[in-house]
């Protein structure tokens, strides 16, 4: 990154991980990590687990899918959930590369014009004195603006609907509008965490102006 950039995240690291997913952290992930001279067609920030990225992958199959996670755990969920017991990178996830840090120095160093960049359940950051840590503020929608195709679409997801006003809002000082698009979405492990007692997740679709 080029300043200091807030944090946007928690942990980078939780519980101890498998001789297995450790081996792929070591040997697979600097195989899959972005590449700027191929084309990049799909981004999604902040994967979690994965099982969207995966899910992308296979449903767009002659797509290159990057998914961004600092969260170490987390991306050595996805290496195993597309690598079979050897080690070896499944056919069906051979379009998915790894940035295994904060998306932004992938954007700040970058010059990408993506079709498609899905956020799903960012980090609210409910209590007013972290709200400088989210990420979906007016400055990191126009960096996402930057490295969308003319007619690329984003896509955020959140069933923090007090969140979801503060983006909306956001998008008022960005090159980017609300639109109505339907898309199919999967439900992400996080949100299947969160559905007893919260709220239907909402989402947003912007196009650039
Ligand atoms: C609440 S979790 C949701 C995970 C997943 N999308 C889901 O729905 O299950 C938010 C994720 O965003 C990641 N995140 C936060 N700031 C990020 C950043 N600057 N770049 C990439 N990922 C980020 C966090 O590490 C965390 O895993």
């Amino acid at each position: 990154m080029e300043k200091q950039e807030i944090r946007t995240f928690g942990r980078r690291h939780g519980k101890k991980l498998s001789e297995r997913k450790n081996f792929l952290i070591q040997n697979i992930l600097p195989k899959i990590v972005p590449n700027e001279s191929e084309t990049n067609d799909i981004l999604e920030i902040g994967f979690g687990s994965g099982e969207h990225v995966r899910e992308l992958a296979i449903s767009n199959p002659n797509k290159v899918i990057i998914g961004a996670e600092p969260f170490m755990n987390g991306v050595a969920a996805l290496l195993s959930g597309i690598c079979d017991e050897n080690g070896a990178v499944l056919d069906e996830y051979k379009n998915i590369r790894i940035f295994p840090d904060d998306v932004r120095i992938v954007l700040n160093n970058g010059n990408y014009g993506f079709d498609e960049i899905w956020i799903l359940h960012p980090d609210p950051w409910p209590k007013a004195r972290h709200e400088k840590r989210r990420l979906l503020n007016a400055d990191f929608l126009n960096l996402l603006s930057k490295n969308l195709a003319m007619d690329g679409k984003i896509i955020i997801g959140t069933d923090h609907w007090e969140y979801y006003d503060w983006i909306l809002n956001q998008v008022k000082n960005t090159t980017l509008y609300e639109t109505n698009l339907a898309h199919d979405i999967i439900q992400t492990r996080y949100q299947k965490k969160n559905m007893a007692g919260t709220a239907e997740p909402k989402y947003i679709i912007l196009s650039r102006r």
